[in-house]
Formats: C-alpha cells, structure tokens, sequence
C-alpha cells in the first residue's frame, strides 16, 4: 500500500523522468542540427534580432512570435522525436486496426521514428529543412513526437516552451561555431530515448552586441 507522500512523490520523480531528459536531448540535437546548418542559425539569429532586438534579453512572452524558431524545434522533434517508439500501449478490448484484428491485452508500440522520415509523407525526409513548416505547410502532415489521444504527453506545452526559451536565448546571445569547423558528429544512441553518442560541443563568443545586456544579468 502506498501512502499519499509516496504516491505524491512517485508522481513528482515520474513527471521529473519524463520531463527532464526528453527536453534537454531535443534541445541538444537543435543546437547540433544548427551548427551544422550555419544559414538555418543565421536565420534564427536575424529574427530574434528583429523581434527582440539586442538591449533586452529574449522572454518567454517572445517565443510565441518567432516563427522561424518554432519550425526549428517542429523539425528538430520530426528527425530526433525524443521518444522515437512513444511508450507501450495495450489494447484494452479486442479490435481492428488496419484490417488487422488485435486481441485485448496485445502491446502496441508506434515507431514514430520511422512515421517522421517516411518519403511518402516527407520531401526529402532525411534533411533538415525547417522551413518545411512555415506558414503552416506542415499542417496536417502526421507528426507523432508527443503521441496522440488520451495518453499523449502531458508535459507538451511545457517542453516546447523551455526548448524555445532556452535556443531562444542561447542564439541571441552568443555566436556559435563547430569546433574546429568539423561537422558535428549526429550519431543516434539506441534506447527508450535518442540519445547523442557523441555530446555536443561547440565554441561560443558573448555576441558584442549583446554585451551590456549579458553584463547586467
Ligand atoms: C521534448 C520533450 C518531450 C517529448 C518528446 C515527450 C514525449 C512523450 C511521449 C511520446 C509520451 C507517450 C505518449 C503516448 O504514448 O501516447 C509521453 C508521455 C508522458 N510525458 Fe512527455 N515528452 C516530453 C516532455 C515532457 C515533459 C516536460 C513532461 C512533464 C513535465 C512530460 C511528462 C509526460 C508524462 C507524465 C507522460 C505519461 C502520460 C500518460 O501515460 O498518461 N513529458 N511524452
């Protein structure tokens, strides 16, 4: 039997688990895809200049208003949905899916992976291309990242709004390169999640810019 403190603290390490490593990978592969994508980074850079400008820092009232960002974490989560096989379900009754007939009790597992690079859905599925999704292009284009129905991912809501915050910031305030100009190396991990084999590093300089902004934080 569980207590209420058990069951409040089961809630709070699962939200945590489930919260913290899918957010942080995304965020790390849209930094990657971006430094290999120095026009994509640019880009991203020239609009947050435009919308913010460079004498305050980037808000989360902000985020909502770069377009060209949002395209980026759609796309990000379209090559890298963190989540890449959702988790497992279970058919509670007998039913038929695709002409198939699934006993209750089967496990179902989605490779959402697999849905988003698909070239039957996806011009040139392999290629990161976030204009794909301006002005709602992508719309109606089947997109999985969060799962879908009454079990799909609670957190969205938060997860795009602290990928957005923190690329947000991170491309406002600092100029990014590759180490030694090599391409960053975009190894999948296998796994529950897509991890990246080799972590990120890259070589960032305070944009002079925003240099007074950056001295009074
Ligand atoms: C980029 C970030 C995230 C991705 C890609 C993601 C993806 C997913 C996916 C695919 C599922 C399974 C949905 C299904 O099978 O139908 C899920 C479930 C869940 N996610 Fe997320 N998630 C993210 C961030 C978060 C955050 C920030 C939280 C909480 C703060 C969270 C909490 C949960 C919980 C509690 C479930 C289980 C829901 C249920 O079984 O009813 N996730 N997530």
């Amino acid at each position: 039997s569980y207590s209420c403190h058990d069951l409040t603290a089961l809630i709070f390490l699962n939200l945590f688990g489930a919260g913290t490593e899918t957010t942080s990978t995304t965020t790390e592969w849209a930094m990657s895809l971006l430094l290999n994508h120095p026009a994509a980074l640019r880009k991203a850079q020239a609009e947050i200049d435009a919308a913010v400008g460079t004498s305050r820092l980037v808000t989360a009232d902000d985020v909502p208003r770069l377009a060209y960002l949002q395209c980026i974490v759609s796309e990000t989560l379209r090559l890298y949905p963190a989540a890449p096989m959702l988790l497992p379900h279970q058919s509670s009754a007998d039913c038929k899916v695709g002409g198939y007939n699934v006993p209750s009790g089967t496990m179902l597992m989605v490779n959402a992976y697999a849905i988003h690079r698909d070239p039957a859905v996806w011009e040139r599925p392999l290629e990161f291309v976030p204009e794909r999704f301006e002005d709602g292009k992508a719309e109606g284009r089947f997109m999985i990242p969060f799962g879908m129905g009454r079990r799909r991912c609670p957190g969205e809501t938060l997860a795009l709004r602290t990928i957005g915050m923190v690329l947000a910031t991170l491309v406002q305030c600092f100029d990014w390169e590759r180490v030694d100009g090599a391409e960053v190396d975009m190894t999948e991990g296998g796994g529950l999640t897509i991890p990246k084999v080799v972590p990120l590093e890259a070589v960032c300089r305070p944009r002079p810019a925003m240099r007074d902004v950056l001295q009074s934080l």
